[in-house]
């Protein structure tokens, strides 16, 4: 298969690439490395994979060029993976969010238009599309009300929008996965599941955490190589749905600062802050319809993912 990785650089878009390139497809990925880096995809530029069929591109996903050039390429499955991915800087920036998160989207949704490609995958997200969920709703399933509380979520929430217009339009198929909070190697300490990562960089310095609130606030952490598996069964099943993938558990911060802690050795309580203004106070995704739809269910325990990620950071 032909595949297309916008924010291929990134932390799930390169892992997304190299396991891609392992099942041997063809890949192209399309970045401007805003925040993502080609030191993630050493690896697929190095030819290592089992697939060795790799062209990277830099390219801004708001330019125009982006929509020729999937028009060339060709691609029958796009990942749309591209993002500003950061919720404080949508809040900050509305109308650059809008630029990158849904003008972007429209121009990569017009090449795959334009390509014939028979699939668009996109990396939506359950942390922020559905807003503050009631504690009877948690985990919250698919059909709960959009109300997303940030800029960044709008933006993904017209995302989903424009996905099924395009397939009432078009006929482009696609699947819009409600990411959970993603962690794991590569990830940079920004971003929505940034703490794992902050974390355990700290913690490996030698340096001091720091918990905002009282630590009892709950996420639902799922491991990235689970969120690149459902990304693939996305190309082939799923079609015309919003799909959450997260593992339906609460983790607290506090929890979450313990499990990282005992695997990197270290007895030193967590530093306490004053909570973030705007920050949900729980969180967790239902994955029921993940399993039906995608046949996808998370197998990473979370002590599993802290030590490989831990792992990452250590070499
Ligand atoms: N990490 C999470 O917990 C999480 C949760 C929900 C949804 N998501 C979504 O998953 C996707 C990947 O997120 P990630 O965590 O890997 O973040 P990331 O920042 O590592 O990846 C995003 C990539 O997009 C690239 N990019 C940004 N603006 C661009 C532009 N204008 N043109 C071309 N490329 C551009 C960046 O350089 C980066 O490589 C994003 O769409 C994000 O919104 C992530």
């Amino acid at each position: 298969m032909k595949a297309l990785v916008t924010g291929g650089a990134g932390f799930i878009g390169s892992t997304l690439v190299d396991r891609l390139l392992a099942e041997g497809h063809a890949v192209d990925a399309v970045d401007d490395l805003s925040t993502g880096s080609l030191a993630n995809l050493a690896e697929a530029r190095a030819g290592r994979g089992a697939g060795t069929d790799f062209t990277f591109h830099r390219l801004d996903i708001r330019s125009d060029q982006v929509v020729d050039l999937i028009a060339r390429r060709r691609p029958e499955v796009v990942y749309h993976l591209a993002a500003q991915a950061d919720v404080r800087v949508s809040v900050d920036r509305p109308a650059f969010d809008a630029e990158v998160n849904i003008v972007g989207a429209l121009k990569v949704l017009e090449g795959a238009r334009l390509a014939g490609a028979r699939k668009v995958v996109f990396a939506s997200s359950g942390g922020t599309i559905y807003g503050t969920v009631g504690p009877d709703d948690l985990p919250v399933r698919e059909s709960h009300p959009q109300r997303p509380e940030s800029p960044y979520g709008v933006a993904k929430k017209a995302v989903g929008d424009y996905l099924f217009a395009y397939r009432q339009l078009h006929e482009l198929e696609f699947t819009a996965l409600a990411l959970a909070n993603v962690y794991g190697p590569r990830q940079d300490p920004h971003g929505e599941a940034g703490v794992v990562s902050i974390f355990a960089g700290r913690l490996l310095a030698g340096e001091a955490c720091t918990i905002y609130g009282d630590g009892e606030q709950t996420r639902d952490f799922v491991f990235v190589d689970d969120v690149v598996d459902a990304f693939v069964r996305g190309a082939e099943r799923g079609g015309g749905l919003l799909v959450n993938i997260g593992t339906g558990t609460e983790t607290s911060v506090n929890d979450l600062y313990r499990s990282i802690a005992r695997e990197a050795g270290v007895e030193q309580p967590a530093a306490y802050a004053p909570a973030r203004p705007g920050e949900l106070a729980r969180s967790a995704l239902d994955p029921g319809r993940a399993a039906i739809h995608l046949g996808w269910k998370p197998w990473t325990t979370l002590d599993e993912g802290c030590r490989a990620t831990l792992d990452w950071f250590r070499s």
